[in-house]
This record gives structure tokens, C-alpha cells and sequence, in this order.
């Protein structure tokens, strides 16, 4: 706070006023070093892990002109992921390595992607979603026999992970402040010493002149601290990884169907991804929420889109997996009090949810078929069109099930108080389904 209120100096001032600006900043990027057994001088401070992504794989790029190839993973962080499929339009050629069914990276497809004419590997060093960690450092000595540089998003990693970056195979690795208890807006990318590192942000001589513009002074003072903190905690990530586990085994013998996304061998000791499956994520958030418990669906920057998961995707899950998965992530703060709540919460969510929702069946990772297609449309009209429809007048849906060309639909509200409306309700339903979908389909309203 007082770099808000007192010390609001610019630390590239000539002035004292500047000056102790200055020094708190050098001591924050101290901070950081000590965390990822860095030099100071390897520092560079950014506004955000996207910032620190983008400027590190431009940086490789722009280092050695005559190389167009890069490689990375289908399972990246949209950050690196849609940086690569834009430098795909700009000519160079990338290839995204897959994952097996737990999320793990195979060495050997690394070495068969590698060529001379590879400029980057860029990965991260643990999901955002599942927690998997990837061999990073095997990665690396592969990269370097080809001469490529490898870039590690270690967003999710930093704080979590013991690095030491002297001993590392790493050249550039990107964090984020708000992964690790600092405010938002604020990150720093590891630069190896030697390494040429042409600005992305091209201005000052701010960072080196590695990155020009003002520092984000309070952010950047609270980043050396968190970074602080975090490694006073590093040797013992044990609190974390048994309340993640307590919750884990519990949710797994409480509710039937239910399985953990990703290797439980090497993961965040923070992180569970649960599929409970035949429900909507979305659907299990949502009621979370109201009780006051905050999880994911997909990544933070996806969730509120109904696409499933790119991670899970790629991990090949079936379709029941792919909708009913959610991400809880838990912290040095996370209390045994708040997991109970959870344990306590959760199987009855999932019971109602299970309970009212049409089962999500497991084939429609492949492209669907017909009968599937037409199944979709009938829930597409009876959500969009038909539910609004009966709201007007109080009405709703209570469940529905869709079986080949006939529909059942159970109502309830307004539309269950007389019969006679029930069966002008099934006509009107019944007319909008024929007239979209199919005239052989038939509609059983009760
Ligand atoms: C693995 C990973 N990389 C990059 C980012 C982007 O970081 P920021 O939100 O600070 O731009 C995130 C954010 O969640 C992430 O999880």
C-alpha cells in the first residue's frame, strides 16, 4: 500500500524520490530470483503470464530469424495456444503434440517433432486443469541437442514446484503474480543469462530494455513478497496435498460414477479435476456457487461457453466425462472446515442433478449420429424455445427423456393445475418439434 500512497516515485527517475522506488523493485525482482534459483539480472517484469508468453516465444523468434518451427501441446493455455495457431498465419509451421488419456507428454514424440529448423519448444510446466506436470526438464536437454530454445509456461507452477533454474535446462520461463496470492496485473518472465532477448514491448529502456514501459510498482512489490512467501511454504506443500486428497477419496467413495482426470502420480499437490459423470458442469457450478463454493469448469477464461474442455479433449475422455468434469483448486489459506463443506455439499448436488437432467451418453466424441443429432435439436428447442415458452405463463419443464421419435415431457407449474391445458401445452410442443425436427416425431406431455 504505501508504493500507492507514499513512494509513488517512477523507479526511472534520476530523483531520490525515483530512486528508493528503484530500490524497492530491484529487491522484488531479488524476491522472485530466490524462488526460481535465478540471477536477478534474469528477471523481467510483466503485466500478466498472457504478457510473459507471448514476449518469451516473440523473443525466440525474433533471435534466430532463419528457424520457422515450433513446437508445443494441444493441452496449453490459450495464452501460447492461440499466440501459435497466429504465428501459424504469419508462416511459421507448429506443431501440437497430444497427450495420452491421463494428460502425460511422451518424450519420444517430442524428439520425432524436433528439427534443425526448430526455433521453440514452448510448454507448460503443469496444467491449469488437471495439475499434470510435464517432464520439462527432459524436454529441455532434447530441445538443446537440436538447438532450439525452450520456453516453459510455468503459470501454474511457480510457488508450487521447487525450481532452480541454475541447474535448469529451462531458457525462458513465464509466472503470474495471481497465481501465487499477488494481485492481478502483474507477472515476470526468466530470461536465461546470455540468451538474446529482443524486446516484445518496444519502448524505454525499462527491464534492460528488455521490455520498455512503467513499471507496475505496487504490483511488482507485492509479487517479490508473495514470491517471498511462497517459498517459505515450498518445502511443505503437505497441508494442500492432504485436504486435496481427503477431498478427492471422499467425493470418489460418496458418488457413484465419478472418476479424477490426469495422472495422480506427478500433479500439483493443489489441484483435483472430477468428473462425475451423466451431468453438466455447468449445472454442479452453478448450485456450487449458491452454497458459496467457488470451482471451474475448463479454465477460467473458457468457462461460461458450453465447449467442453480442450484439455480433456485432447485427452481423448468420453463425452460423460467431458461435460460432468469440474476443477477445485485449493490453496495454503484452504481450511479442513471448508473441505468438509464441500464432502458435505457436493453428493447431493450431484444426486439432484442426476436425478432431473437427461443422461449424457458416452460416444459423442466422434462426430454424432443422426439419431444423436436429432436428439441434440429436440433438447436444443425444448430448452431454448419451449421452457421460455411456458414461463410466460408460470410453467416450466420438469424433466424430459428422448427416445428415437418419441418425446416424453413431464410439466410442472401452471401447466400441471388442469389437464385440458396440459393437452393444449403437448400440441403446441408437439407442433414446434414436428415442424423442426421431425413430423414422425410423437410427444407424450403429462
Ligand atoms: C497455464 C497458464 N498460462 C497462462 C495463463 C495466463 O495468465 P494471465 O491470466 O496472468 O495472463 C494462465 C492463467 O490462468 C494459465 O493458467
Amino acid at each position: 500500500m504505501p508504493y500507492l500512497t507514499i513512494y509513488y516515485g517512477n523507479p526511472s527517475s534520476m530523483h531520490s524520490f525515483g530512486g528508493q522506488v528503484a530500490k524497492a523493485v530491484q529487491k522484488a525482482r531479488e524476491q522472485v530470483a530466490a524462488l526460481l534459483g535465478a540471477e536477478h539480472s534474469e528477471i523481467i517484469f510483466t503485466s500478466c503470464g498472457t504478457e510473459g508468453d507471448n514476449a518469451a516465444i516473440c523473443a525466440a523468434l525474433t533471435a534466430q530469424p532463419d528457424k520457422h518451427h515450433i513446437i508445443t501441446t494441444e493441452v496449453e493455455h490459450s495464452a501460447v495456444l492461440n499466440f501459435c495457431k497466429h504465428l501459424e498465419k504469419q508462416g511459421y509451421s507448429v506443431t501440437y503434440l497430444g497427450v495420452d488419456s491421463q494428460g502425460r507428454l511422451d518424450l519420444d514424440e517430442v524428439q520425432a517433432a524436433l528439427t534443425g529448423n526448430t526455433a521453440l519448444v514452448t510448454m507448460m510446466y503443469a496444467n491449469n486443469e488437471t495439475g499434470v506436470i510435464f517432464p520439462v526438464e527432459e524436454v529441455g536437454k532434447l530441445a538443446k541437442e537440436y538447438g532450439a530454445l525452450f520456453h516453459v509456461d510455468a503459470v501454474q507452477a511457480v510457488g508450487k514446484v521447487l525450481m532452480d533454474m541454475s541447474k535448469s535446462s529451462i531458457d525462458l520461463l513465464t509466472l503470474s503474480g495471481h497465481k501465487l496470492h499477488a494481485p492481478k496485473g502483474v507477472g515476470a518472465l526468466y530470461a536465461r543469462k546470455g540468451i538474446n532477448f529482443p524486446a516484445f514491448m518496444i519502448g524505454g529502456h525499462q527491464e534492460r530494455g528488455r521490455r520498455g514501459g512503467t513499471e507496475n510498482v505496487p504490483g511488482i512489490i507485492a509479487l517479490g513478497k508473495a514470491c517471498e512467501l511462497a517459498q517459505s511454504h515450498l518445502e511443505n506443500l503437505s497441508h494442500e496435498r492432504q485436504l486435496r486428497d481427503y477431498l478427492e477419496t471422499s467425493l470418489l467413495t460418496l458418488i457413484s460414477d465419478t472418476v479424477v482426470n490426469g495422472t495422480t502420480e506427478e500433479r500439483l499437490a493443489n489441484t483435483t479435476n472430477i468428473a462425475f459423470k451423466y451431468v453438466e458442469g455447468e449445472g454442479i457450478l452453478s448450485s456450487l456457487n449458491q452454497y458459496g463454493i467457488c470451482a471451474s469448469a475448463g479454465s477460467a477464461c473458457t468457462s461460461g461457453s458450453m465447449e467442453p474442455s480442450h484439455v480433456l479433449k485432447a485427452m481423448g475422455l468420453p463425452n460423460s466425462v467431458l461435460q460432468g468434469s469440474i476443477r477445485f483448486s485449493l490453496s495454503r489459506y484452504t481450511t479442513q472446515e471448508e473441505i468438509n463443506r464441500v464432502i458435505e455439499i457436493v453428493p447431493d448436488i450431484i444426486s439432484h442433478l442426476r436425478s432431473i437432467t437427461p443422461r449424457i451418453e458416452d460416444e459423442t466424441t466422434s462426430s454424432p449420429t443422426k439419431e444423436q443429432e436429432k436428439a441434440n435439436l429436440i433438447q436444443q428447442i425444448l430448452e431454448e424455445e419451449v421452457k421460455p415458452f411456458l414461463a410466460q405463463d408460470g410453467g416450466d419443464i420438469d424433466l424430459y427423456d428422448i427416445e428415437g421419435d418419441l418425446v416424453k415431457v413431464v410439466l410442472k407449474g401452471a401447466c400441471d393445475a388442469c389437464p385440458s391445458s396440459t393437452a393444449t401445452l403437448k400440441l403446441a410442443i408437439e407442433a414446434r418439434l414436428k415442424d423442426r425436427v421431425d413430423p414422425e416425431l410423437t410427444v407424450i406431455a403429462v
